[in-house]
């Protein structure tokens, strides 16, 4: 047994010593399995023999978009930064800029008016009166009607739903921009019902849908 544990050390030691004696101090010494060390992939800038021009760095396939090439399609307004800033100027600018990307037609309506029932109505009420279920039970106080809010643009409406305003918070992380945009649609169409007489968004969807089925929306 004592043999053995003589035979151990002197080995330990030789192995040890072994692994001290390289001259060059960056060597890492003996590797087990350099394959994990070293990518087998090139790197952007070198040369690759696979391709005829020998460059590693591929240009973009045929057809690529770049990013935000389209800022009004629908496809990447979700992928675009919001450009304006949470300030008093950046609130004008985007009102005064910025359009609502997505045609206002019935199945962008029907999608804002169900967000409107889940995120708005318990504030601005069913018909924008800002008589919602937490106001008229007294717990929060009224946020006025849509129509009552002179110039208000859609891009103000987006603006708001994106930073909050006032009492209202931000409503960012629950809704996509393009949610934004469809609810903002129906505020639109809320308030177009009370100023222009339309009746394009009524607010319970059964009964228009029964009654009066040949309304466009
Ligand atoms: C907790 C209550 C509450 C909820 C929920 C709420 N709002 Fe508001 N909203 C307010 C209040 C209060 C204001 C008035 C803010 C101000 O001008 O100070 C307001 C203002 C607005 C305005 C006018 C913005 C402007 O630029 O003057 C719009 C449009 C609006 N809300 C839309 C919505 C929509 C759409 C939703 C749902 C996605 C929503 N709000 C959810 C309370 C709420």
């Amino acid at each position: 047994m004592k043999n053995h544990i003589k035979h151990f050390l002197i080995l330990g030691s030789v192995i040890m010593l072994a692994s001290c004696g390289k001259k060059d101090k960056n060597s890492p010494g003996t590797e087990f399995m350099p394959d994990m060390y070293y990518s087998e992939a090139y790197k952007p800038y070198e040369l690759n023999p696979l391709f005829d021009d020998s460059l590693q760095a591929r240009p973009p396939v045929e057809g690529t978009v770049s990013q935000g090439a389209f800022p009004n399609s629908p496809i990447s307004i979700d992928v675009l930064k919001y450009p304006y800033p949470e300030t008093p100027e950046g609130y004008e600018a985007a009102g005064k800029e910025l359009k609502n990307p997505l045609p206002s037609d019935s199945s962008n309506l029907a999608d804002g008016k169900e967000i409107y029932g889940k995120f708005c109505v318990n504030c601005h009420g069913d018909v924008g009166d800002g008589n919602g279920s937490i106001v008229a039970n007294g717990k929060f106080p009224s946020p006025n009607t849509y129509w009552s809010k002179v110039g208000l643009t859609q891009g103000k409406m987006f603006h708001t739903l994106t930073y909050g305003k006032g009492l209202m918070g931000s409503h960012a992380s629950q809704l996509t921009k393009t949610e934004r945009w469809k609810v903002v649609h129906y505020v639109q169409s809320l308030i177009d019902a009370k100023t222009k007489g339309t009746t394009a968004a009524a607010s319970d969807t059964s009964k228009t849908a029964s009654a009066k089925t040949t309304k466009k929306i």
